[in-house]
């Protein structure tokens, strides 16, 4: 890949530092994971013992290492090393389980490797232009066929319910999940959560063909196909 001097570090955390102990100690039971729900969605995706695949933004790994169960070969990609850390211990054992300690713009991987790409939870720490970035690169890094499943905090209401849309988001995230008000609060104003319409432009722009989207409240997933 060629390197240029504007190049976004991608390796420094934006909003919630997910290098810090307590934060990632604290992470299953804030966010809520479940092992059961990722092989499910993996199985939706269609992900089969001959695939190969890659998780960005892989945190604790819940999702990576039931893929690694599943598949010929899963990595797991995350800029943090406490993540990576906590994805290591649950994934030991498994052999055909890698990491990367790297990020959307940063990952390593040769052209047309992978089955399957999931990103959950992981782009909105990119500014839009560099999310564009980033979709080219899981593109190249995708085989034709292969698949991209995205979830994010993404918005799909008009202007005027945005802050309304915000506001009901954090204090929905403060009663039915771990994270206090002040962590909405400081995802809303200093990640980079997005419009659904931004994230569809971006990935057909990109050459992606669009296989589902599903807005459920502020969480936004697309599937979506190298063809
Ligand atoms: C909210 S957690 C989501 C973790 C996991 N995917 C899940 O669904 O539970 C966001 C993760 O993205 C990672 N992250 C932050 N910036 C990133 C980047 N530029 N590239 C890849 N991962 C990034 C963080 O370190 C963190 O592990």
């Amino acid at each position: 890949m060629q390197h240029y001097d504007w190049w976004y570090d991608d390796a420094r955390q934006v909003g919630l530092d997910f290098e810090d102990e307590t934060q990632v100690a604290t992470y299953d039971a804030r966010q809520g994971g479940s092992a059961e729900r990722d092989r499910a969605l993996l199985e939706h995706l269609g992900l089969k013992p001959h695939m190969t695949m890659a998780d960005i933004g892989c945190g604790t790994g819940i999702l990576v290492r039931e893929a690694a169960q599943m598949c010929k070969a899963a990595v797991g990609i995350d800029v943090s090393a406490t993540m990576l850390a906590a994805a290591k211990a649950r994934g030991a054992g498994c052999e055909n389980l890698s990491f990367q300690r790297a990020g959307f713009l940063s990952f390593e991987a040769p052209e047309q490797s992978f089955d399957l790409i999931t990103a959950k939870n992981a782009l909105h720490h990119l500014p839009d232009f560099w999310k564009a970035m980033a979709f080219t690169r899981m593109y190249a890094a995708l085989k034709p066929g292969g698949r991209l499943y995205l979830r994010d905090v993404m918005f799909d209401v008009p202007g005027q319910q945005l802050a309304a849309t915000a506001e009901g988001w954090i204090v929905w995230l403060t009663q039915n999940t771990g994270y206090s008000r002040a962590e909405g609060a400081s995802h809303i104003r200093e990640e980079y959560s997005t419009f659904a319409w931004a994230i569809e432009r971006m990935l057909t722009d990109c050459g992606f063909k669009i296989v589902e989207h599903v807005q459920d409240g502020v969480y936004g997933t697309f599937v979506a196909e190298r063809p």
